[in-house]
């Protein structure tokens, strides 16, 4: 193991004590199973790692810097904050807390399989994900920052230029290699341990009989989850209107596109950990999965950018769609959605905070 003092010139007893293992963590080697090995990954490896491949030192230092409240303009708030390992780095509270106490606008987002997104955040805005990370460091709310002096504040502190150095050759810090280092770590949170995976490998012989037919009512029985929560990352990259009542004051896509055909459509997350990632939705209005359910059950809303996959006509802006399913079907969807949960993701040592508090 390696310590540092995190504060060189004002030693405290309470400040936080920087552990690294000897070794880095291995995080290079995804270690994707079977199921994911398609030509669609090898297609998003291409794409997304090209410029910024992952190192061990690389991930290691975006690691600190994900758990590291120096992010912040007060000191007061990491990354961590808003995205806690327990709750798939999502945060349980409805909006997060920035530096300065005030509220975010929409809620956090779990973190998994990031790899298998094109654009980030609810309305997309983001283009990359290196691009995406230098943004709540930014933000005036979140963490208050500004790039240039938090390069300066790096550049003091006993731990960083060693770790700048083994991830990148040399110990000058820059925001480029910050938001690098960052992307690597990310990039490294795989789920693909669920209860779910271990199923594909034995024709869910693992599942309870509430759990195969939840299985087959996401999958197979025309409910279309799986037409947009999609791929082995049961995600989809665009951005969908599921009919959620509109809030008047959030427009969705149409914020950052100024295309009124974007009106109220938001990025469609994944379903890997969903159990732990609650509140739901874009402004975390629901708190249950019971409740979500409920929404595709009776509660889709008209709307002219209405998702085709939920109306009765399958045209978009189409009348909504009641699915009518039966109280054993709602509760069999939610144990379903339970065997998404990743024990090993959530408690991974390479993930979690390396500073002992
Ligand atoms: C104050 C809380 C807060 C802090 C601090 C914070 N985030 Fe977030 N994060 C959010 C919220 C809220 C969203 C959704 C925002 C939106 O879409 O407008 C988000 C979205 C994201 C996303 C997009 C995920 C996706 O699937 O599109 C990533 C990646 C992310 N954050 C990474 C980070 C990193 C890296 C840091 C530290 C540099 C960080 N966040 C700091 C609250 C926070
Ligand atoms: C038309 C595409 C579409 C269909 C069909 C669909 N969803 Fe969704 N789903 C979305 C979108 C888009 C969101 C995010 C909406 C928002 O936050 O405004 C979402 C959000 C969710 C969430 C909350 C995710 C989070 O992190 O907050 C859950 C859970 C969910 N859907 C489950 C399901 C289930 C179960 C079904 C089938 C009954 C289903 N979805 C059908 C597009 C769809």
């Amino acid at each position: 193991m390696l310590f540092f003092a995190c504060q060189k010139d004002t030693p405290s007893p309470k400040a936080p004590q920087l552990v690294l293992p000897a070794q880095p963590f291995d995080y290079s080697n995804l270690n994707y199973p079977e199921h994911f090995q398609t030509s669609f990954l090898d297609f998003i490896l291409g794409n997304n790692l090209v410029n910024n491949p992952i190192t061990d030192e690389g991930a290691t230092l975006g690691r600190v810097l994900f758990y590291d409240t120096k992010l912040s303009a007060n000191d007061e708030v990491s990354c961590a904050s808003c995205h806690h390992q327990e709750n798939a780095f999502g945060d349980p509270n409805r909006f997060s807390t920035g530096f300065e106490g005030g509220l975010t606008k929409r809620h956090s987002m779990a973190l998994s399989n990031t790899l298998y997104n094109r654009r980030f955040f609810w309305d997309l805005r983001a283009n990359n994900l290196r691009h995406q990370v230098l943004l709540p460091i930014q933000d005036p709310l979140e963490m208050g920052s500004n790039l240039d002096s938090l390069v300066q504040e790096l550049a003091t502190t006993d731990y960083y230029p060693e770790l700048f150095t083994a991830a990148f050759g040399n110990d000058s810090i820059t925001s480029d290699k910050i938001s690098n280092a960052l992307a690597q770590f990310i990039n490294s949170i795989t789920s693909f341990n669920s209860k779910y995976d271990e199923g594909i490998y034995n024709d869910f012989a693992n599942f309870t009989a509430e759990e195969e037919l939840g299985r087959q009512l996401f999958f197979e029985r025309g409910l279309n989850c799986n037409q947009c929560h999609a791929s082995v990352a049961l995600m989809n990259p665009a951005a969908l209107n599921n009919g959620l009542t509109p809030d008047e004051n959030d427009k969705g896509l149409m914020e950052f596109t100024g295309d009124p055909d974007d009106a109220y459509k938001f990025k469609t997350p994944s379903m890997r950990n969903i159990a732990l990632s609650a509140p739901y939705m874009h402004d975390g209005r629901f708190e249950t999965l019971e409740e979500v359910i409920e929404h595709y059950n009776s509660g889709v809303t008209a709307h002219p950018n209405l998702d085709d996959r939920v109306t009765t006509t399958n045209k978009v802006g189409g009348p909504p769609r009641q699915l009518n399913l039966t109280s054993e079907e709602k509760a069999a969807l939610v144990a379903f959605l339970h065997t998404l949960t990743d024990e090993v993701m959530i408690t991974d040592e390479k993930y979690s905070d390396p500073f002992q508090r």
